[in-house]
């Protein structure tokens, strides 16, 4: 089990002004920070980092809407990291999502959804990866 998760606050959180608040409650939810910055990817970066959803109906509307303004990239180290994170975003749909949850809290929709994170031990080392280099991760 690795204690490394990788997290985006995503362009509808950042232009709500709610990155404060989701890292006040990720911090306060016992991750360290191990890396962060400040960021805008491009078109094709977006496409890039989330290759794995090119041929579903929505990967469009996702690669518009990660470049379509600032995002804040961390990587994040807890104990069962990848798990406890996704519990406290909760589901892709805020809708279903738990109270309490970042995404209940933050998201505006199942597309914009305030945050994202890794699904997998394997996915948060290449995500952290594809951000950072190993200069970068100081924790
Ligand atoms: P993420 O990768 O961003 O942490 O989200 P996730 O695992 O909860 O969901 P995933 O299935 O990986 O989907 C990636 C992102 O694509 C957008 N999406 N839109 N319109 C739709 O039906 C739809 N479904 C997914 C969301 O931004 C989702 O987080
Ligand atoms: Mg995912």
């Amino acid at each position: 089990m690795s204690n490394r998760t990788f997290t985006m606050i995503k362009p509808d959180a950042m232009a709500d002004g709610h990155a404060g608040a989701i890292l006040d409650q990720i911090i306060k939810a016992g991750f360290k920070v191990v890396a962060m910055k400040l960021t805008r990817l491009s078109a094709e970066k977006a496409g890039e980092f989330y290759a794995i959803h090119k041929e579903r109906p929505f990967f469009g509307e996702l690669v518009d809407f990660m470049s379509s303004g600032p995002i804040i990239a961390a990587i994040l180290e807890k104990d069962n990291a990848v798990a406890d994170f996704r519990q406290l975003i909760g589901a892709t749909n805020p809708a279903n999502a738990e109270d309490g949850t970042i995404r209940k809290r933050f998201a505006r929709s199942v597309g914009e959804n305030a945050v994202h994170g890794s699904d997998s031990d394997e996915n948060a080392a290449i995500e952290g990866s594809f951000f950072f280099n190993s200069f970068e991760k100081v924790g």
